[in-house]
Parts: C-alpha cells; structure tokens; sequence
C-alpha cells in the first residue's frame, strides 16, 4: 500500500479536483483506491461526488467513536472516506490520530489523503500520515511562494515529495514559463490547464477523466496518475480513436 497526499498551504488551488481524478484515473488501471478527506474544517471531497450526508465520517474515527473502516465508502470505481458537515463535529477531533488510524487499512493498494489547506495542525496531520506527496499550486506568485513552503516543511517531516503540480495554467509565455519552473526549482511533475469543464463536472459530481476523458486537463490528470504508479500514458491520436470507433 502506499500513501499519497496532496497538499498546499495556499487553499482553492485544487487539491480536492485533482485527488478526485487521480483516484478515478488510477481506480480505471485495476488498482484499489482509497481517497481521504483530511480537510477537517471544510471538507469538499463528497460534494466533488455528488455525496451531502454520510452517517460515519473521518470527524468520528478522530474523535475515537469508530474504526475507520465503517467510514468507507464507495464511489464510482474507487473508495473514500468523508469528512463531516456538521460544526458539532469538528469539536474534540484528534488530527494527530490520522496516521494512527491508516495502520487499520490493509487491503488498498493506493491511498490518497486531501489534505487540509494552511500549515496548522490539520494540514500537518495530513502530510504526517503520507509516505508520498504531491503539493499543488496556480502560477500565481503567492501561490508558487506557498508551494515552496509546503515542499520544504513535507522535506523537514521525511517525506518522499513526489513534485509540484502547476494547476490552472492558462496561456503562459516561453519567458513566463521559465521563471515559474526556476521559481520552483524545475520540481513541476505535472501541468494542468485551465479547463472550464471542471466546473461542468463538478455540476454533474463527475470526475472530469470520466465526464471529458480526451480533454488536455483529463490526459495531464492521468499523465500523472500513470507516473504515480511508474506506468506511460500512450495516448491515442484522434485518427485511431476515429477508427477504433467506425469499427466498433
Ligand atoms: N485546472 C482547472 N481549471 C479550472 N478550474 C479548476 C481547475 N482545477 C480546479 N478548478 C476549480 O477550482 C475550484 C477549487 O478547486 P478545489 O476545491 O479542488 O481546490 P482545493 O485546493 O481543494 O481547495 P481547498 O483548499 O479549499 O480544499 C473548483 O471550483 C474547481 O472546479
Ligand atoms: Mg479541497
């Protein structure tokens, strides 16, 4: 089993989004995936999939009222586990029990925890309990600087940092470009565009590798995914999709 989490100080720069396509993207190559909403304060991952309640949350496995396997769910082709709505219940949450709690998770062969924004315990907790991270950023100049932030603390904890993802990237320069990659120490494993079928996707609580899987942004999501797992996307061009489809 192994243990990705996803992190960035700056918050809304779209960990959750990605979590969701990675864990759709890998869960669609075989293996068996758990995602984890480790943001405690705002927890979004069951909206992404389209979930309003859910009876047993990660809130009650750190509050010790559960085993975290009664907080898994399915969903599409992989498993998550929610975070609560409910204030009530982010009171007497332990973060730190997160790590502990991963021990009890045998049959998974990738886990991914969305972690919290910031650096205050919640977020902490989430890149404790990860073996693997990958930290996301827009190419906005605070949003790089925080990038770098969070590479150095997840440096200081241990962990292996898998590299940067540059999300959102709109039209960029030759120029522009560069300053980015030498900003972040040419650690970008990854880029995204801007897609507006993200937000179309999210109305439908469909991961975007399924609702537009030819789209840039789906094929750079599971770009990732494959090199995650050591794997090569070969992407089909749309002669061979054509053909694939007369002769289907
Ligand atoms: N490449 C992209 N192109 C267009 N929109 C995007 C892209 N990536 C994410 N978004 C949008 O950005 C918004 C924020 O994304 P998301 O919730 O995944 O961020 P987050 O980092 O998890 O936020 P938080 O820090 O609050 O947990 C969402 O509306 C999502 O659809
Ligand atoms: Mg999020």
């Amino acid at each position: 089993m192994q243990i990705f989490g996803v992190a960035s100080s700056k918050g809304g720069v779209g960990k959750t989004t990605l979590t969701v396509n990675l864990c759709a993207s890998l869960a669609s190559l075989g293996y068996k995936v758990l995602a984890i909403d480790a943001n405690l304060t705002t927890p979004h991952f069951a909206s992404h999939l389209g979930y309003k309640l859910a009876p047993y949350t990660l809130h009650h496995v750190l509050k010790d009222q559960i085993e975290l396997k009664y907080a898994i769910y399915p969903s599409f082709n992989f498993y998550f586990i929610p975070g609560s709505l409910s204030v009530e219940d982010i009171v007497g949450t332990e973060p730190e029990r997160l790590k502990e709690s991963l021990n009890s998770i045998k049959d998974f062969d990738l886990v991914f925890i969305d972690c919290a924004p910031g650096l205050g315990k919640e977020a902490l907790a989430g890149l404790e309990s990860s073996e693997n991270v990958l930290i996301v950023t827009t190419p906005e100049h605070p949003s790089l600087l925080d990038a770098l932030k969070t590479y150095k603390i997840a440096s200081l904890l241990g962990k292996n940092v898998v590299g940067i993802v540059l999300n959102r990237v709109r039209k960029l320069s030759k120029v522009e470009r560069e300053k980015i990659y030498k900003l972040l120490d040419f650690k970008v494993v990854a880029e995204i565009p801007e897609d507006k079928n993200f937000e179309k996707a999210l109305k439908y609580n469909l991961p975007l590798v399924f609702y537009k899987p030819q789209s840039k942004a789906a094929v750079a999501i599971k770009n990732l995914a494959f090199k995650l797992v050591g794997r090569k996307l070969i992407s089909k061009t749309w002669v061979e999709r054509l053909i694939e489809w007369l002769t289907k």
